[in-house]
C-alpha cells in the first residue's frame, strides 16, 4: 500500500523533532501503522531552514494554504500555534477533507468546539496528543484507556516551565523574578512567558482533559486562571514546615451542581509522589471510580517528546483513515449528540481547603479573635504555625490550614481577618488539595 502522505506546517522544535523521528523509526512506525507515513510537504515562512532540517527530501513552501488544499496530503499536521493564521488553516484543511493533527492547545481549548463540529460534518479526524502534556499520553488514556470510568477529578502540573521555576523556588529559596530569569538564560522560559507564567497555558490544557473526562464542550472562558508570578518564596517556605509543596495544578472536579475547572497554585502534601515532580517534567493525577487513581509522568515539552505525542496521532489517524467517520473515537471521547451541558461552576463556589498567612501584632487575643471569625464562618482549622517574633518587633506569622470550604466563605472571613486592627496585611490564600 501507497504511504500516506502528510503535510507539515511549521519546522520548529517540534516540526523537526517530528520530522526527525519519523525518519528514524519509519520502518517500526509503518510495520505498526500498517502503511507507511511520509512527510511530503512543509511549509514554513523560513524555507532555507527548512530545506537544511530536511535535507532536500521533501517539498517546501513558504506560504502554508498550498499545503491544506494539495490533492495529494491526506493528513495537515499543524505545528504553527496560536488561534490566528492555525485556525484558519486547520479549518480549510478540514474544508478540504484533510484529517488534522495538531499540537495547539491554545486553538482547540478556544476554538475548539467550532473545529470539531467542522471534522464531524467533514469525517475527518482532528488529533490533538500533543497539545496536553507533551509526550504524555493521557487524551489516549482518558478517551480510551479510562473509559470504563466515571471520572471524578483530575490534577495535573501541566506546564513544565512554571514547575521547573517553583523548584528553583522551593530548593535555592529564591524568589519568582530571579528565578525566571535564569529560566530564561537556561532556554525553559519563552522570552514572552506569559501564557505559562500567568496559568493561561495550564488553562488551556486542563479545559480540553476536562472536555473529555466529563463529556461537554470546551470551555476555556469559565475556567478560573490564577498563575504563580504573586507567589512568595516565604510561603513556600512555610508550606514546607507544614509538610506542603506548591505546585502549579490544573484540577478539574465533577460534582453533583457542575464541574470545577481551575487553575492555581496549590498545596499538596509532600508526600504524595505529585508533590515530588520536579523540574520542567509534567504529571498528570486521574481519580476513576472503577480505576482509583491513576498518574501519568513524563516530558511536557520538547522536541522529540512531543514529536512522539504528534507520531502516535499520525499513527491512529493511519489506522482509522478509511473507519466510518460514526465509528471513531469521538473528538471529546463522548459522542458528539451526548455532550452534556453542565455548568462549570464560578470559583467562589469551589470547595477546597486552604493556606492562609497573616502578619498580625504578637499581643493577646490576636489569635483567639481570628479563630473566632473563622469558626462563626464554619471553617474548620486542620493546622497552624505562629512564628516566634523577632527580639524588638512585636509582631509575627500565623499559618493557618483549613479543613474542606467554599470558597466564597474564606473570602468573608479574609475580609474580616483584614478588618482586625491587630492583623498587619493582607491575608496571602492559596488552595490546597489532599489529592487522596
Ligand atoms: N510551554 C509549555 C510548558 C510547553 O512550559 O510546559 C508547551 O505546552
Amino acid at each position: 500500500m501507497n504511504p500516506i502522505k502528510v503535510g507539515l506546517l511549521g519546522i520548529g522544535t517540534v516540526g523537526s523533532g517530528t520530522f526527525n523521528v519519523l525518519k528514524r523509526n519509519q520502518e517500526e512506525i509503518r510495520r505498526r501503522a500498517g502503511r507507511g507515513i511520509e512527510i511530503a510537504v512543509v511549509a514554513d515562512l523560513n524555507t532555507e531552514r527548512a530545506r537544511e532540517l530536511t535535507g532536500g527530501t521533501v517539498d517546501v513552501v513558504s506560504d502554508a494554504h498550498d499545503v491544506v488544499t494539495r490533492p495529494d496530503i491526506d493528513i495537515v499536521v499543524e505545528l504553527i500555534g496560536g488561534y490566528g493564521i492555525a485556525r484558519e488553516l486547520v479549518l480549510k484543511a478540514i474544508e478540504h477533507g484533510k484529517h488534522v493533527v495538531t499540537a495547539n492547545k491554545a486553538l482547540l481549548a478556544v476554538h475548539g468546539n467550532e473545529i470539531f463540529e467542522a471534522a464531524r460534518k467533514k469525517g475527518v479526524i482532528v488529533a490533538f496528543e500533543a497539545a496536553v502534556a507533551g509526550g504524555i499520553p493521557i487524551i489516549k488514556a482518558l478517551r480510551e484507556g479510562l473509559t470504563a470510568n466515571r471520572i471524578q477529578w483530575i490534577a495535573g502540573i501541566i506546564n513544565g516551565t512554571t514547575n521547573f521555576i517553583l523548584s528553583e523556588m522551593r530548593d535555592k529559596g529564591l524568589d519568582f523574578d530571579t528565578v525566571l530569569k535564569e529560566a530564561q538564560q537556561l532556554g525553559y522560559a519563552e522570552a514572552d512567558p506569559t501564557f505559562d507564567i500567568e496559568g493561561i497555558d495550564a488553562a488551556h490544557k486542563v479545559t480540553l482533559m476536562s472536555a473529555i473526562a466529563f463529556g461537554m464542550p470546551v470551555q476555556f472562558d469559565r475556567a478560573h486562571v490564577e498563575g504563580i508570578t504573586r507567589l512568595a518564596a516565604i510561603d513556600i517556605k512555610y508550606a514546607e514546615e507544614l509538610g506542603y509543596r506548591i505546585k502549579l495544578l490544573g484540577i478539574t472536579r465533577r460534582r453533583e451542581d457542575g464541574v470545577e475547572l481551575r487553575v492555581h497554585p496549590t498545596l499538596v502534601p509532600a508526600s504524595r509522589l505529585i508533590a515530588n515532580v520536579e523540574g520542567a517534567m509534567n504529571a498528570v493525577l486521574v481519580q476513576g471510580d472503577a480505576v482509583g487513581a491513576t498518574l501519568y509522568y513524563g516530558k511536557g515539552a520538547g522536541a522529540e517528546p512531543t514529536a512522539s505525542a504528534v507520531i502516535a496521532d499520525l499513527v491512529d489517524v493511519t489506522r482509522l483513515h478509511t473507519a466510518d467517520p460514526n465509528h471513531r473515537v469521538p473528538h471529546l471521547a463522548f459522542q458528539p449528540d451526548e455532550l452534556s451541558s453542565v455548568p462549570v461552576l464560578p470559583i467562589d463556589e469551589v470547595t477546597s481547603s486552604y493556606y492562609l498567612r497573616m502578619r498580625v501584632a504578637d499581643q493577646t487575643g490576636v489569635l483567639a479573635e481570628i479563630t473566632r471569625i473563622l469558626a462563626e464562618a464554619g471553617i474548620s482549622i486542620d493546622a497552624m504555625l505562629q512564628k516566634e517574633s523577632r527580639e524588638g518587633e512585636p509582631q509575627t506569622d500565623i499559618i493557618i490550614l483549613t479543613h474542606l470550604t467554599r470558597e466564597k466563605h474564606v473570602n468573608a472571613a479574609i475580609r474580616s481577618i483584614e478588618g482586625l486592627q491587630t492583623v498587619l496585611s493582607p491575608v496571602t490564600r492559596l488552595r490546597m488539595e489532599e489529592l487522596n
